[in-house]
């Protein structure tokens, strides 16, 4: 029944699911959308997202699909895991071999039956097919008049022979004039630093959207309209005081508004203050629960005193100091701090200091 729909819980605090709405992004995809007019060689069709955990990253790569599709675009989405070179090549092939079955019946050449390999480089003979395959596909795709995206989640991660590799295939597409996007995204500092390791210096010519929690007047109104097709409306004042305990941070605008609307829809009256701050809590809770314990699941005994021995500071740490608490030689620090810093756990904050890169993770490790 469509009142039922109606009243459904809107809300989506699960990464990478999309929004109700999409609150503070306006105008970030218009280049990429520009681009997509163009088809070839726009600056918006080589885009990199970065900002921190939970700030909607993946969201933006799944936005800027939804906009390809929507015109035509053949998408292809992959996280880069180990193999994402040779995934995207296998996505390639059927998407090419659907397209070839059209009436000139082409026949696609590139690769022998035994695919590409899913480990992080691709023997030389698989390379030479990735590209024809590629090449194939973007002419089967440049007649239609549309082209191919590549998204790329978790950057960051990624092998860095793999992405050179990758990156160099799309230059090689972008040099031929065929239409092609690119668009990465991942964790800031890594990212930075993959760009200047100079891993392949076209990459630094993306377009940077760096991602940032979005305006608290904006979480309001986006409250006010959503909340709005409640039976019982939640008063103004109320919302407000949603709305600012997000401090504008993508996956607790979600958190909260999920709580809240969980709590009021099984109220036969409007929500009180009382209520209002039941549901806050738990929001709150869940999100430390989720976002810093899905940070260190990844970290070492070694990671986590790091963390500790920077908790001892009210604000950034100087590295030599963590050494000298820590006991340990200057480049075993510096590892460390590297591996924090991908893990975007830390980050830096000027010459010889780190900070903690999100937000509640100094008195979360204090804990630990
Ligand atoms: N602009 C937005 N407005 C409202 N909610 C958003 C927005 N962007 C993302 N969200 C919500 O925030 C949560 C996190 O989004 P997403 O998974 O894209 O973040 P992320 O930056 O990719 O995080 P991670 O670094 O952990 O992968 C999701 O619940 C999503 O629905
Ligand atoms: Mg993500």
């Amino acid at each position: 029944m469509a009142s039922q729909q109606a009243t459904q819980n809107p809300f989506r605090p699960t990464a990478g699911a999309e929004p109700p709405q999409l609150i503070g992004r306006a105008g970030l995809l218009d280049e990429f959308s520009y681009g997509l007019q163009i088809r070839s060689g726009a600056p918006g069709l080589l885009t990199i997202f970065t900002g921190a955990r939970g700030i909607g990253k993946t969201v933006m790569l799944g936005e800027a699909e939804d906009i390809a599709r929507a015109q035509g675009w053949l998408v292809v989405s992959e996280t880069a895991t180990i193999g994402f070179l040779g995934r995207i090549g296998e996505a390639m092939r059927s998407a090419a071999e659907e397209l070839g079955k059209g009436p000139k019946g082409r026949k696609i050449t590139g690769i022998g039956a035994a695919g590409f390999s899913i480990t992080s480089q691709l023997a030389p003979a698989q390379q030479l097919g990735w590209r024809q395959l590629g090449e194939q596909l973007l002419q089967l795709l440049e007649e239609k008049r549309t082209g191919l995206i590549i998204t790329l989640d978790e950057i960051h991660g990624a092998n860095r022979d793999e992405l050179a590799q990758l990156a160099a295939f799309v230059q090689h597409f972008i040099r031929q004039g065929l239409p092609i996007a690119l668009l990465f995204a991942g964790l800031p500092a890594a990212v930075s630093d993959l760009l200047n390791e100079g891993v392949a210096t076209f990459l630094r010519r993306a377009d940077r959207i760096d991602l940032h929690a979005a305006a608290i007047r904006e979480v309001e109104d986006s409250y006010l309209a959503t909340f709005a097709s409640l039976e019982h409306p939640i008063s103004p004042k109320l919302i407000r005081k949603a709305a600012k305990s997000t401090g504008g941070y993508p996956f607790l605008i979600q958190l909260v508004g999920y709580h809240l609307w969980q709590v009021a829809e099984s109220k036969e009256t409007p929500l009180t203050e009382a209520g209002v701050d039941l549901a806050l809590a738990a929001a709150h809770r869940k999100n430390t629960r989720v976002v810093l314990a899905a940070a260190l699941a990844t970290a070492s005994p070694k990671d986590i005193d790091f963390l500790q021995a920077m908790s001892e500071d009210d604000g950034p740490s100087s590295t030599a100091e963590i050494g000298m608490r820590l006991g340990d030689a200057k480049n075993t620090i510096g590892n460390y701090r590297a591996r924090l810093i991908d893990a975007g756990l830390i980050q830096p904050a000027g010459r010889g200091l780190i900070d903690f890169a999100i937000p509640g993770l100094r008195e979360y490790v204090v804990g630990i």
